[in-house]
């Protein structure tokens, strides 16, 4: 039986997600639903260490997610080495955001998570092969799928016993630096990093709003025009999660059409192909 409590829980987190905008109203609510819907990316967190079993948990998880082919193209560098985990912090660091990637030295995990076709590439090398399907850009891709299908079931396990996680695509920032601190093997390259820790109770991560459904959703066929329009919705919820949050006030389209022109943003991503290229791939 559905409790009163649970109910205006499970409505709370609908507002959350979804601000002042439509919601639907058939979701199939359980726990790990809830947990689900609850997502927030942390970016204070204590000091403490992790609970044992921790990593060994959020690895068994990732290790359920498919993969493609069972072929296993991911792995995962876990730096708990202070002085690494500045380091890489340092290497990311944009420069002009003076306090970006705090968050990457309070937390007493960083995990790496690396799109790898090196073990493959040798086995098949071993075998006698050329490993020729590995020089074209869909291993990349499969690999690169692969790790974040893997890292975001990592996630919701971590959320699932009480810890806070954040993705850190500013690890491709400098691909060969960060590949050169962790010696990665030819063949493999850091798709993202994910911060993992207890979240510091003073501050509050709340729940960002996304769009409404119908701008992501189609059935059968895709209605640009649909999307376009239900979209407008977004920019009150936008906008009044900024200023709850006390950012400064920013339009969504605003902010996607700066992203989309701005070098600063990329923060060093734009060398990524010369980068994974140098790593072996060939991205035929
Ligand atoms: C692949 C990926 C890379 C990301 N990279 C960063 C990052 O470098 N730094 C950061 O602070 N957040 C990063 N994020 C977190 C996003 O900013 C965040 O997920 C988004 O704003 C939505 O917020 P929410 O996760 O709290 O719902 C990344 C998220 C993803 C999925």
């Amino acid at each position: 039986m559905m409790n009163k409590e649970r109910i205006t829980e499970q409505s709370a987190l609908l507002q959350q997600r979804y601000g002042n905008q439509r919601k639907p109203d058939n979701i199939i609510w359980n726990s790990q639903i809830e947990a689900i819907l609850n997502h927030r990316s942390v970016r204070n967190y204590l000091p403490d260490e992790l609970p044992d079993g921790a990593i060994e948990t959020m690895i068994a998880a990732a290790q359920s997610a498919s993969v493609s082919g069972n072929l296993h193209q991911w792995s995962v560098v876990a730096v708990t080495d202070k002085v690494l985990k500045a380091k890489l912090a340092e290497i990311t660091r944009l420069s002009d955001e003076a306090q970006g990637n705090y968050y990457i030295e309070q937390a007493p995990v960083l995990l790496l998570w690396i799109a790898d076709l090196s073990r493959n590439n040798f086995i098949s090398k071993s075998e006698g092969g050329k490993a020729e399907i590995h020089n074209y850009l869909d291993s990349f891709l499969m690999s690169s799928i692969d790790t974040a299908l893997a890292a975001q079931t990592a996630a919701i396990a971590a959320e699932s016993i009480g810890l806070g996680i954040v993705y850190l695509g500013a690890m491709r920032n400098q691909a060969k630096e960060i590949a050169d601190a962790i010696g990665l093997p030819d063949y493999s390259y850091v798709a993202f990093g994910m911060v993992v820790g207890h979240p510091d109770p003073n501050f509050n991560s709340v729940i960002r709003p996304r769009p409404v459904q119908e701008v992501v959703l189609h059935y059968n066929r895709y209605d640009a025009k649909r999307s376009m329009k239900e979209l407008e919705t977004y920019e009150e919820s936008f906008q009044s999660f900024r200023s709850e949050a006390q950012m400064k006030n920013k339009q969504w389209s605003t902010m996607v059409a700066d992203v989309a022109d701005s070098f600063s943003y990329m923060g060093g991503r734009e060398q990524l192909r010369c980068a994974v290229e140098e790593r072996g791939f060939k991205l035929k």
